[in-house]
């Protein structure tokens, strides 16, 4: 792991020159996504400003231009049509202000009357290093690039403690007012969240009071990124908890998870219908964000394929990070469901593999089949325990394994026989619990990701896997169905600053 400097991590942008470079550089590696987005250069991590305005998709990224390190962030923006399709649009937020002198941290983006507004936090670091986060406020240019307010909205409350900061702004109809959720921390150290409030988006907010989530007074230390949407007549709370440990997953401190229930902005009170549940079950996933409803209510959701305090192989060639599919969300039986946007099916080009069982025969297995490096696998399992791997050798072994336990209903997913192995002290073994037998799998790889939806998306499991030539192959005990197709690219990796 490469050591770096303070002034390495917080150098400043000068010019697109800084980083041909380091572009050209990282656009060569062999795990290069294609049809995920991922950082211009060196590091991308939580998603921000995720918004439909206009027509057009919005997305931005947190983003350190030198390499796999959490240094000085700008926001990088990409747009897209589709949630499919994707073009880098450039620097969004530069931290270039006294008040964001340390970075432009997390945030999110409101579409009102024709015009765009961000909200994002000015992490503002004195010569003592003490921070200061402000939330602060912009809006899109005519250039299509955003455009900072003058002054912060407003600074940090000195009743809970320095982290305070990525702000979630949203229209709530029955109170005739906008609002603004910060994740936050209070001075003994437990994760909550602090609910601004105005008649007016860019002036006039006022301190509204802490979250109540009636059970979750102290669980964890900081509640990051924040997000809430109202979806199939419920409201989604999705969070992520830090610093501390939770059931099932491992030795992370960091999880990203959501509560369904409602929301009464009155008392600020948000009463969960039940228990709080992982947002995915996989070993990257964080900091997700719900944009706004699009003109027909659909909600979508995204996040990083990555975890604060984790590193990954990439690091040596100097980039790291990527985001996740879009997900449509929706609610059933008080659980959240997530499939992949629907467009992502325009990216299947040729079926690579057509397996269907021969009653005959007999349920049989699928050994050693290749993988395209971007691929959509489509799977209907037989009733009981399968094991399924990917990545495995031409002899069907090592490689990203899952295996069904029917009797527990657990899919557990081993990591430890991949040839490039990371994070190993936060566990390479997770359990994927289902709430009833897989009837089918929908898997999507990319060059340094994967990412499975179960049961139409009852229940997901996203992760990275760096995957060496040898680790090409597929197999697969006693599928009924299985049918993988090769994806198109549809992300440029194209050098726009
Ligand atoms: C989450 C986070 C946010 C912060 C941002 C800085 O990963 O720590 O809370 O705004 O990253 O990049």
């Amino acid at each position: 792991m490469r050591e770096w400097t303070l002034e390495e991590r917080y150098r400043v942008l000068e010019s697109p020159e800084d980083i041909r470079e380091l572009h050209d550089r990282n656009a060569a590696s062999i795990y290069r996504q294609t049809y995920h987005v991922q950082p211009v250069t060196g590091l991308s991590s939580d998603p921000n400003g995720f918004v439909k305005h206009n027509g057009l998709w919005h997305l931005f990224y947190q983003w350190c231009p030198w390499g796999a390190v959490h240094g000085l962030k700008y926001w990088y923006h990409v747009t897209s049509e589709d949630l499919v399709v994707w073009k880098n649009a450039g620097v969004g937020l530069k931290p270039d202000r006294d008040f964001d002198n340390k970075g432009t941290h997390s945030g999110s983006a409101i579409s009102v009357a024709d015009k765009l507004y961000f909200f994002y936090t000015g992490n503002h670091r004195d010569e003592n290093w003490i921070r200061t986060p402000y939330t602060c406020a912009a809006y899109l240019g005519e250039d299509g690039r955003p455009v900072k307010l003058d002054a912060p909205l407003f600074g940090p409350r000195d009743d809970h403690s320095e982290h305070q900061r990525d702000p979630k702004v949203f229209y709530v109809e029955s109170e005739n007012a906008y609002f603004i959720f910060i994740g936050a921390q209070t001075l003994d150290k437990r994760g909550c969240v602090l609910v601004y409030k105005s008649k007016e988006l860019l002036s006039g907010w006022e301190f509204a009071g802490e979250l109540n989530v009636p059970g979750y007074e102290s669980f964890g230390g900081m509640w990051e990124c924040p997000s809430i949407e109202h979806i199939d007549g419920k409201d989604v709370l999705v969070f992520s908890p830090q610093y501390t440990k939770l059931p099932g997953r491992g030795e992370s401190t960091n999880h990203n998870v959501y509560f369904i229930g409602k929301m009464d902005y009155k008392t600020l009170t948000f009463t969960p219908d039940g228990p709080y549940r992982y947002l995915d079950y996989g070993f990257d996933f964080y900091a997700a964000q719900i944009a706004p409803p699009d003109e027909n209510g659909q909600a979508c959701m995204i996040a990083w394929i990555g975890l604060p305090d984790n590193h990954y192989p990439t690091e040596e060639e100097d980039w790291e990070g990527s985001m996740a599919l879009p997900r449509v969300l929706h609610v059933k039986n008080s659980r959240l469901i997530q499939t992949p946007v629907p467009g992502i099916e325009a990216l299947r080009d040729k079926t690579v593999l057509q397996y269907h069982c021969d009653e005959e025969e007999g349920v049989g297995d699928i050994l050693s089949e290749r993988i395209p490096s971007a691929a959509e696998i489509l799977i209907r399992p037989a009733k009981g325990d399968f094991d399924l791997k990917l990545f495995a050798d031409e002899e069907g072994k090592g490689g990203l394994q899952f295996s069904y336990n029917a009797e527990t209903r657990t899919m557990t997913v081993d990591k430890s026989h991949l040839a490039k192995r990371f994070n190993e002290k936060v566990g390479e073994v997770l359990d994927m619990p289902l709430e009833r037998d897989p009837e089918d799998l929908r898997i999507f790889v990319d060059h340094s990701s994967v990412e499975v939806f179960v049961n139409g998306g009852e229940a997901t499991f996203t992760t990275h896997a760096y995957p060496t030539d040898a680790e090409a192959f597929i197999s697969m005990t006693k599928p009924e169905e299985l049918v993988m197709y090769a994806l198109k690219p549809s992300v440029e990796d194209s050098f726009v600053i």
